[in-house]
């Protein structure tokens, strides 16, 4: 085998044809959809672009701060970043402001995009030195991507078999250094190898009403939307603790304000809104209600396993568990137990159902004793 290393850092300067290796057309590949598509969500004015403009995730903020600021004074490029928690919370926009922040550019990709080795091969050897490489869903990489992918965190270089028999070569490619975030609802998905390798890992939390109340006032501002403080709050407490959901309520809610109310979002404008979207009180949708109902009405309030529930009301299973689980466990509506999922007292009362006899004690057992 010809073994090959050197100053040159792009497999074109090597004249590897990554066309023929693994049919990767590198303009294809970065005008993907889904590649344009999340580019053109950094562009969303809503999206703070400064720590100063960031509201709420104070833990993950500041300590973020004080890795910025010692790799910026050692000259040093930042450690990967592995940032995790349920969908909505503000991943791609921290990943935006740590770019903005380390004065470098932001390339954007997602686990699923990235298909072969030679699509991670092209995306690294464009970087430019400091870069930060976004990966969304990175625990949905290919295994055979995960591989090249980790001695480019660890050594900044690529390691690369082409050929076979007498034709095979192996290159070793050096990279520019680069800062890796990735991004996942699911670390425990993620491979022992690859979490590994991320020297900062932090958790992103469900906002509270006031910081997403704060956050729609922001964002309001940036849309030149009048709104009142407590239709602001409003809002917020209706939107499950996840900005995104705060700001498109916010954004429906700016229409029937324009419609009913002369443009100004007040309190009952806000309130009539959100009942007409069926958006209850505390931010249940009906996929929400769906899900308890069927725990109670079907399964007498649980235990029932998840792809069991997941067939009885038609969702994914792991929408239910990104999407719906954290916000309902969060507000102890639902409890996770080895046997199942649990509906508490506090979901019938919501609901208005009343509570079996037996159902209090053996939902405060599965709760408390599990
Ligand atoms: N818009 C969306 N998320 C935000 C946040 N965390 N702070 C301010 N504005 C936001």
């Amino acid at each position: 085998m010809i073994e090959k290393t050197g100053g040159k850092n792009s497999p074109q300067e090597y004249g590897i044809d990554w066309d023929k290796q693994d049919d990767l057309d590198l303009e294809n590949r970065l005008t993907d959809t889904e590649y344009i598509s999340e580019d053109r969500e950094v562009e969303n004015p809503l999206r703070p672009r400064t720590f100063s403009e960031y509201i709420g995730q104070e833990k993950a903020k500041e300590n973020l701060k004080v890795f910025i600021e010692a790799a910026k004074s050692r000259r040093e490029t930042l450690d990967h970043v592995l940032l995790y928690g349920p969908p909505g919370l503000g991943k791609t926009t921290l990943a935006g402001i740590v770019a903005n922040e380390l004065g470098v550019n932001l390339r954007i990709t997602s686990g699923p995009a990235i298909e072969k080795p030679g699509d991670l091969a092209a995306l690294l050897t464009n970087l430019s030195p400091g870069d930060v490489l976004f990966i969304d869903e990175v625990h949905r990489l290919p295994r055979t991507v995960e591989e090249i992918l980790y001695p480019a965190m660890e050594d900044f270089a690529l390691d690369i078999i082409t050929g076979k028999g007498q034709m095979a070569a192996s290159y070793h490619l050096p990279l520019p250094h680069f800062t890796l975030v990735g991004a996942t609802t699911r670390a425990g998905q993620l491979s022992a190898p690859l979490r590994d390798r991320f020297g900062v890992v932090l958790r992103l939390e469900l906002y509270s009403p006031q910081e997403l109340g704060k956050i729609v006032s922001r964002s309001a501002g940036i849309l030149q939307a009048e709104i009142e403080a407590d239709a602001a709050l409003e809002i917020a407490s209706r939107s499950r603790g996840t900005p995104r959901i705060a700001n498109r309520l916010l954004k429906r809610v700016r229409d029937f304000a324009e419609i009913m109310s002369g443009g100004v979002i007040t309190l009952n404008t806000a309130k009539i809104a959100l009942d007409r979207m069926e958006v209850d009180e505390l931010g249940l949708d009906q996929s929400d209600r769906n899900m308890l109902s069927a725990i109670i009405k079907n399964y007498g309030g649980g235990p029932v396993g998840l792809e069991t529930l997941a067939a009885a009301i038609g969702e994914e299973a792991v929408t239910i568990e990104d999407v719906n689980e954290p916000y309902l466990m969060q507000i102890g509506f639902l409890a996770r137990t080895p046997r199942g999922r649990v509906a508490t007292p506090a979901a019938y009362l919501h609901l208005g159902l009343p509570l079996p006899k037996s159902q209090g004690e053996q939902t405060g057992q599965m709760k408390f004793g599990e």
